[in-house]
């Protein structure tokens, strides 16, 4: 039956009624995201995107067409701050062509700024932390009424298990999955545990439902999101408990089509279990990211990791004993409070050990309100952090770069996202191991899965050839 027949003027809201019969407002505004930061913010996007929709809103790519704009933002470094301040300062020229546009600063920076980033970036009318997403129509309403509005109310159970995130930027082919909120490691160095609150897990049939739904809408690979997804434990009514490898299970039967991505693993918590579960089945791709930090266990004590450089070694060695190709990247801090310089060359010596496929690595930036700014002097001087940092990243391009080199000749399983940023002529996608491939087209399209026979690479990339 044809929609519009059904629409009817009701207290005001336009009505349509969806396929399921159920009556739901017609998108008469329009919104506009940004995300910045990691994956859960793009993923918490969708979930904001998702909420709006069911109170009239559709998303927009241009700016100046919307009636809201959102910053979903990062606090993890001060210039992932600043960033969002500039990108603030940019949008004062968009208030001043549409003075009844609503801007939203969402996420970790409204978290940890709260009230104060109303009083210090005028142009902001929505505060919204990342808890506070399902009460964002009734925060724009009280802005297109002229007043401020601010929820930044930290949850102990939300997990959006029941909200149908609206895929933004898809490429129709890869998603994400957020499978749990939160942390509750508190290592020194991270504003996360205050601005993302305590860890809750989501209940496995929605994220197994959400997996499902992906695949019967032609997605071909899912990344399980949380901050330490090792931690993953629901705990059902009638007491029966879920852990992340078993999760993993679950998510790895929805179809032997769809890849099964996770991130991020703890060192600390990491099992076998675990492990074996990717060994067991296919479509888990052999990739972990598992962040290290630092190769000195006296800096790993102090950034309160609760691991050593031994037990980190000894879980790569665990790992590589059950898949011994796994990929493995990491997070790298540069210059944390009191490290010395034997201790930065800790950090070296390990890499040198692990020889890591891939690493995001960055200068310590010290974050209000953690324990290391409590009890630590940012004591490395900002110049030396800069060198410790230049030598980790010039360490990590030659081992990405003889890791590249290593695949030159092998075949590998490509799932085909979409076109090369730099020719029409040419495919991207992923390997197993999380590595961008750029590939000739032939006949084949996002989705598609194909064997591509590797040539030649740089530190970033692998070039090859579809072979039949
Ligand atoms: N300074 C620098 N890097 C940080 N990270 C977290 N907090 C900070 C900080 N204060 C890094 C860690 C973490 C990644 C997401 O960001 O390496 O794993
Ligand atoms: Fe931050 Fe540590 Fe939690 Fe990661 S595990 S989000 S680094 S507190």
């Amino acid at each position: 039956m044809n929609n519009t027949l059904l629409n009817e003027e009701k207290q005001g809201e336009i009505l349509q009624y969806n396929p399921e019969g159920e009556p739901t407002i017609l998108p008469t505004k329009k919104m506009y995201i940004e995300s910045y930061g990691c994956q859960m913010n793009f993923s918490d996007s969708e979930i904001v995107a998702s909420i709006l929709t069911e109170h009239g809103f559709s998303t927009t790519t241009e700016l100046y067409s919307a009636d809201a704009i959102f910053l979903n933002t990062c606090a993890i470094r001060d210039n992932a701050e600043q960033k969002i301040r500039q990108r603030l300062s940019a949008l004062d020229a968009v208030k001043k062509n549409n003075p009844s546009v609503v801007i939203g600063v969402l996420g970790c920076m409204a978290e940890r700024l709260k009230t104060k980033l109303l009083e210090e970036e005028k142009i902001v009318d929505v505060v919204a932390g990342p808890d506070a997403y399902r009460d964002l129509p009734r925060l724009v309403a009280e802005a297109e009424g002229g007043q401020k509005a601010v929820n930044v109310f930290l949850s102990r159970e939300e997990t959006y298990a029941d909200i149908n995130p609206v895929r933004l930027g898809s490429n129709g082919v890869t998603a994400f999955i957020s499978i749990m909120r939160g942390c509750d490691n508190m290592c020194s160095f991270c504003v996360v545990p205050y601005t993302r609150g305590r860890e809750r897990s989501r209940n496995p049939q929605s994220i197994v439902d959400e997996a499902k739904e992906l695949v019967a809408n032609g997605f071909r690979e899912v990344t399980l999101l949380g901050q330490n997804v090792d931690s993953f434990n629901y705990v059902s009514e009638n007491g029966e408990t879920t852990n992340f490898a078993q999760l993993l299970e679950l998510i790895a039967q929805v179809s032997p089509l769809l890849r099964v991505r996770f991130s991020t693993s703890h060192p600390k918590d990491i099992t076998e279990e675990v492990v074996h579960t990717m060994a067991k089945y296919d479509n888990i791709c052999n990739y972990i990211h598992l962040p290290v930090q630092s190769g000195s266990t006296r800096v790993l004590e102090v950034m309160n990791r609760k691991y050593s450089r031994e037990w980190y070694l000894n879980r790569v060695a665990m790992i590589k004993s059950i898949i011994p190709d796994m990929a493995l990247s990491t997070d790298i801090i540069a210059g944390f409070c009191t490290e010395t310089e034997e201790e930065h060359q800790e950090t070296l010596s390990l890499m040198e050990l692990v020889k890591f496929d891939y690493a995001y690595m960055f200068k310590y930036s010290e974050r209000p309100g953690t324990p290391a700014a409590k009890k630590f002097n940012d004591d490395v001087p900002e110049q030396e952090k800069g060198r410790r940092l230049q030598e980790i990243i010039e360490l990590q391009n030659q081992h990405s770069l003889q890791s590249n080199t290593h695949d030159i000749g092998k075949t590998f399983t490509v799932l085909v996202e979409g076109l090369s940023k730099k020719s029409k002529e040419m495919l991207k996608g992923r390997n197993d191991g999380n590595k961008m491939v750029v590939f000739n087209k032939k006949d084949k399209k996002p989705g598609d899965y194909v064997n591509v026979r590797i040539k030649g690479c740089t530190s970033a990339t692998l070039m090859g050839e579809i072979v039949d």
